[in-house]
């Protein structure tokens, strides 16, 4: 049954780790590598969903016979999942996506001869894409967050996972840990998905393909 049990599904997952540009040359960004969202666009196309992958920066290959839509910055990726999600039957948000984004874009390298010994960066918040989504979802559709955490305590980092949860007003989320050398650009992953009203529906670690179709199992 699980070959095409997403058969006819729309299914819009983000993936990789949106960046943000300082000047023409730098950027603020995060280790995110795009594995497990696009393991994820894998494992949907497989079970029968037609799938559209809004790639941020992606370090690995694009998945076979999938939509791909290229972009780099938050507000990039906000305009695409937006005009994508609109006739989705499912929105998976596997993209890190950048909490803050410089004030301030320069047309030209910052330098050291303007700047001296230190170089003070003014950051303005970033929209919350995942919140305005399900907030503004058409009847039916379903909506996965994910929560990268460094918190080292299961309990606490469970407990940050509801409260977020809660705040975004997603079905589900799916937490996961990450560190120094874990989570980010791994070929494992560990999570905890929660759903609505914060109880534990699956936990379990593995390789990023096996819990793709771990995350999937719940939204069917
Ligand atoms: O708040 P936090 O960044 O931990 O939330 C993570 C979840 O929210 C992820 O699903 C991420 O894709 C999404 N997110 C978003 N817009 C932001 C920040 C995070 O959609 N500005």
């Amino acid at each position: 049954p699980r070959r095409t049990d997403l058969a006819g599904r729309r299914i819009v997952i983000t993936a990789g780790g949106t960046r943000e540009p300082l000047d023409p040359v730098r950027f603020l960004g995060n280790r995110s590598s795009g594995k497990q969202g696009v393991a994820l666009a894998e494992a949907a196309r497989s079970r029968g969903a037609e799938v559209t992958l809004i790639g941020a920066n992606l370090e690995v290959a694009h998945p076979e016979r999938c939509d791909v839509v290229a972009v780099s910055t938050t507000l990039e990726l906000r305009d695409a999942v937006r005009a994508a999600a609109a006739t989705a039957d499912v929105v998976i948000m596997a993209a890190a996506v950048a909490d803050y984004r410089p004030a301030e874009v320069r047309d030209s390298k910052i330098t050291k001869e303007e700047q001296g010994d230190e170089l003070t960066l003014r950051l303005v918040k970033n929209p919350d894409i995942l919140a305005e989504l399900a907030s503004e979802r058409p009847a039916g559709q379903t909506i996965i967050g994910f929560a990268a955490e460094t918190e080292p305590d299961d309990a606490l980092l469970v407990e940050r996972g509801r409260a977020k949860l809660a705040r975004k007003g997603a079905d589900f989320l799916v937490v996961n840990r990450v560190g120094w050398h874990e989570g980010f650009a791994t070929d494992e992953n560990s999570i905890v998905v929660l759903a609505e009203g914060g109880h534990v529906v699956t936990e379990g670690n593995g390789d990023k393909l096996s819990v793709a179709n771990r995350i999937l199992d719940v939204i069917v």
